[in-house]
């Protein structure tokens, strides 16, 4: 005899949710009456007996709980149930009733055709009741910078809801960079270029019971999550900038507070931008592409550079012996010819048409 296969499974993670489970599992039973579902809880060890109700609730609906030792955050928390999950579509959503249960069926609608369908607040017909001020400008301001970061959640009106449906392997599959992160959604955007994404309207409703787990950590964790998804092109300019002010910040304090001559300054103010950006593209831009010994990626890194390094040193030398007798100023010339000559290297000879 084969285990007939729930269509649905609904993930739902809780903490110090024992007040809303009993209205929210029987909500998902009306929603999705006629339908094969599951629904899998995980609970992080509640100290107000969230466990202990949806046990007892399991012999009226559908339900499987996972329980873990402590609090481990809502995207590990999401992970971790979907390995109990076995419906075709997995849908996320929290259990405080914010969510109202009844949209579940909307999503399920739209399922067939798409990848992922999100449950949104900001397209036509959405919303959120009762929102202060201050909260719809932080989320307003957290969906721009996704929006600005992450360029495959520009199509995305939502794109950090908490609240979707996708198939259960996108879920599954989803390498996680913040698991104690609350932004599941936007990780699994963030690796995938060619999803079919709907997004269907609801309204996020104000809390009844309980209250929010969201705080600073959770905004912390949102940042670190955005600074590891953004795509590595982002990172690499952004390194590169931050090598200029290194650049010329070692500059200003031996030629101008240590007065040492220029042609000294201008080869360690290049040296140190040169480690400063392996550092940072070591440990950031390009960490998951360590392979190997660092010393050695070292070394590759200044053969790579070594013409765009040397037409900056000249020209710095030139501009200051020749014309300025300004150190700062000789060196940022320096740069900025550094850069085209690496630019023209770069399109004329590593990327030349054959
Ligand atoms: N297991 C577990 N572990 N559950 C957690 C944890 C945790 O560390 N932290 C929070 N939860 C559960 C809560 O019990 C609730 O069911 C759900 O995750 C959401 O937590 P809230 O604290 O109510 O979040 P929120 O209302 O401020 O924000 C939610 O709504 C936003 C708008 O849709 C989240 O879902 C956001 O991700 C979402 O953007
Ligand atoms: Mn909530």
């Amino acid at each position: 005899m084969t285990v007939p296969r729930p269509i649905v499974s609904v993930v739902v993670p809780t903490y110090n949710e024992r007040e809303n489970i009993d209205e929210l599992l029987s909500r998902i039973n009306e929603s999705l009456s006629g339908v094969d579902y599951e629904v899998v809880v995980v609970d992080d060890n509640s100290p107000d007996g969230t466990a202990e109700r949806v046990m007892e609730l399991s012999s009226k609906y559908p339900v499987k709980l996972v329980r873990r030792a402590g609090k481990l955050g809502l995207s590990s928390a999401i992970l971790d149930g979907v390995k109990l999950c076995s419906g075709d579509y997995v849908v996320v959503m929290d259990a405080d009733l914010q969510h109202p249960p009844e949209v579940i069926k909307e999503l399920l609608r739209n399922a067939g055709r798409c990848d992922i369908v999100i449950a949104s607040r900001y397209v036509r017909g959405g919303g959120t009741a009762g929102f202060p001020l201050i909260r719809r400008v932080i989320s307003l301001g957290a969906t721009y910078m996704a929006r600005i970061l992450v360029p495959q959640a520009r199509r995305v009106k939502d794109p950090l809801s908490g609240f979707f449906l996708a198939r259960r392997e996108l879920i599954e599959g989803a390498e996680v960079a913040v698991p104690s992160g609350y932004k599941i959604l936007l990780e699994i955007i963030s690796q995938h270029d060619n999803l079919k994404i709907c997004e269907v309207p609801y309204v996020f409703q104000s809390r009844i019971r309980g209250e929010s787990k969201l705080g600073k950590k959770e905004i912390l964790s949102y940042v670190r999550q955005l600074l590891m998804i953004m795509p590595d092109y982002y990172k690499f300019a952004v390194v590169g900038a931050s090598g200029v002010f290194v650049n010329l910040g070692v500059v200003w304090l031996l030629a101008y507070m240590l007065s040492i001559p220029h042609f000294i300054a201008s080869i360690i103010g290049i040296e140190a931008s040169l480690i400063n950006n392996f550092v940072w593209n070591d440990l950031w831009t390009f960490r998951k592409r360590r392979f190997g010994k660092r010393w050695w990626r070292f070394l590759k890194y200044h053969v790579s550079t070594v013409v765009g390094t040397l037409a900056q040193y000249t020209v710095s030398q030139l501009a200051y012996y020749l014309l300025l007798k300004e150190s700062l100023l000789s060196q940022a010339l320096g740069i900025i010819v550094g850069f085209i000559a690496n630019y023209l290297i770069s399109k004329k000879y590593v990327w030349k048409k054959p």
